[in-house]
């Protein structure tokens, strides 16, 4: 019997490069082909788009499926339908995953799980952001529980690398039934616009056989409608292209875990620079609605703001700039939608975007204009008290750097949820428009003096009159200001600068909370 001879180094060589070219291939050509004609890019195709040139490692790369069931013993690909690794982006250390939706149609089974938990895992140890590109199946049916089991162990990292790493998620095709629930359990999610994109727990099929509605898979679950509607989207890309630049704009904001301060930049714009049209933006008349985000691009450096949940309860705008290069999370009501009240959806974003900024060390800037929380059934009955809390709730746990700025009406529980010092706030300002009060005047006025305009000879003067007086005392910032509620009354122009110094002097901010396992928002 011949012994075996191993071969030379350069035929072993050979031979790897023979065997990663096939696993460079994924699924092969002809699903590559597919891939492409439905507009989409392969996996590695998003990841070389993501990670600066020639810097991604791969993990794992050679890893199949053990299952033999269905055929699978027969149908086995390098690296089971996922690729993950670490790279540089920007010149950050970043891990990532794609799922291979040519292989397998990118299904989730053990193997595939387990590449994704081991990326999580040294993204863990090492204190770096994770970013998803899903584009798959979902659970791989011919391994049955095993792929459960697998989207339970991902999910679990998920909310592990929860507060610790940033998560992003770029939805890259389609997500249906549990699969949809990792993206949802990350910081962030991308999606793109477009047929190939989708995301729902149960899909058209099922639900015209279930409850009879026919809908699209766009109506059901599309970049726009999660964007608009659900608001399980962050950010809608235009295209691949854009998802990429959107994660990258997004990663320039954040830390790369929870021990570290965001990435300062030298932005060259001075933090004293008076905000000049400031003044002209904000309408004194209270009933006047103008869009907060003029204000925002005027303040914040360069006029750079990456506005998140842009879509979404757009009564309340939420997103990341830079103030004298530090980054800062804003939160501000925004009169151009419902006036500015604060809704469910409205509280739910503020709410989890002012967690986000506490979990990474990211001060939050309030700019108050609202009349207070929407009345009416509709909202009662979807829980605004439940959901309002929520605001509450954030606000007063986060330790980070936290400032207020009163540009005009801020009124009721909503004067309360939007950060005031009782709360936590560390500076409180207005400007010489605020209006700080229990209530606003016309319904004020009609509690106060019920009897009295009942009774009156004239009920409609003595309203008017009650509530010229009401204006008076608390149509301005004078009243609170004297009590102590406000460290100072600024000119607007001046608001670029009084953040930039109360910034500067909470740098080191230390506040502590008593030991708890965690506490309970409600939910
Ligand atoms: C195994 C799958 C698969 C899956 C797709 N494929 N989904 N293989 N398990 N879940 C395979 C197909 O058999 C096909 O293989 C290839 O991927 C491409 O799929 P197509 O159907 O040809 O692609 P397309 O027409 O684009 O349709 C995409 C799709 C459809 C809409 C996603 O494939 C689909 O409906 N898949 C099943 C979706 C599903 O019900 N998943 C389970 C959800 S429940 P070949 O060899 O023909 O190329 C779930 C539970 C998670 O995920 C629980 C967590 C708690």
């Amino acid at each position: 019997m011949a012994l075996y001879e191993k071969p030379s180094m350069d035929k072993l060589i050979e031979d790897l490069k023979i065997l990663k070219e096939k696993v460079y291939k994924g699924g092969g050509e002809e699903k590559i082909n597919f891939q492409h004609g439905k507009g989409k890019l392969t996996a590695r195709e998003r990841l070389n788009q993501l990670f600066d040139e020639g810097k991604f490692n791969e993990i794992l790369t050679f890893a199949t499926t053990r299952a033999t069931e269905f055929g699978l013993d027969k149908n086995r690909f390098y690296g089971d339908g996922v690729i993950a690794g670490w790279g540089k982006i920007d010149g950050r250390q970043v891990f990532a995953y794609a799922q291979d939706f040519t292989i397998l149609g990118g299904s989730l089974g053990e193997t595939h799980a387990n590449k994704i938990v081991r990326a999580y895992e040294l993204a863990l140890k090492v204190g770096a952001p994770v970013i998803g590109i899903n584009d798959s199946g979902g659970a791989r049916i011919q391994e049955g529980a095993l792929s459960l089991e697998g989207y339970g162990a991902v999910f679990k990292m998920n909310v592990m690398a929860s507060g610790v790493i940033p998560q992003i998620t770029i939805m890259a095709g389609p997500a249906a039934g549990g699969a949809v629930y990792s993206p949802a359990l990350t910081d962030f999610l991308i999606m793109i616009k477009g047929d190939a994109y989708y995301m729902f727990v149960t899909g058209p099929e099922i639900t015209k056989v279930s409850i009879g509605e026919e809908v699209s898979y766009q109506d059901l679950g599309g970049a726009i409608i999660h964007a608009t509607k659900s608001g399980v989207v962050h950010f809608v890309a235009e295209n691949e292209q854009d998802a990429i630049n959107i994660t990258k704009r997004l990663l320039s904001y954040l830390p790369s875990n929870n021990m570290e301060e965001p990435p300062y930049v030298d932005t060259g714009d001075p933090a004293d620079r008076a905000v000049q049209s400031a003044e002209s933006i904000v309408p004194t008349d209270s009933v006047k609605p103008f869009d907060i985000r003029d204000l925002i691009y005027n303040i914040v450096d360069n006029s750079e703001f990456l506005e998140v949940h842009k879509l979404w309860a757009q009564n309340i705008t939420v997103g990341f700039g830079r103030i004298n290069g530090n980054v800062v999370g804003i939160v501000a009501n925004n009169s151009a939608y419902y006036g500015g009240a604060i809704d469910i959806d409205a509280a739910d974003k503020a709410a989890r975007f002012i967690r986000f900024c506490d979990a990474f060390n990211i001060p939050v800037i309030s700019l108050v204009d609202t009349p207070g929380y929407v009345p009416g059934t509709d909202q009662e009955y979807k829980g605004i008290i439940r959901h309002g809390a929520k605001m509450l709730y954030a606000f007063a746990e986060a330790t980070v750097p936290k400032i207020t700025v009163i540009v005009r009406r801020s009124y009721g529980g909503a004067h309360i949820a939007m950060s005031i010092k009782s709360l936590g706030a560390d500076l409180v300002y207005a400007w010489p428009s605020a209006e700080i009060a229990v209530t606003g005047p016309e319904g004020a006025v009609r509690i106060l003096y019920r009897r009295e305009i009942q009774s009156a000879q004239n009920p409609e003067e003595l309203l008017k009159q009650k509530i010229t007086e009401y204006k008076k005392l608390f149509a301005n910032p004078y009243w609170a200001a004297e009590k102590g509620l406000i460290d100072d009354v600024i000119e607007p122009k001046d608001t670029r600068n009084v953040i930039a110094r109360g910034l500067e002097m909470l740098r080191n901010k230390r506040e502590f909370r008593y030991p708890k396992k965690h506490g309970n928002i409600p939910l």
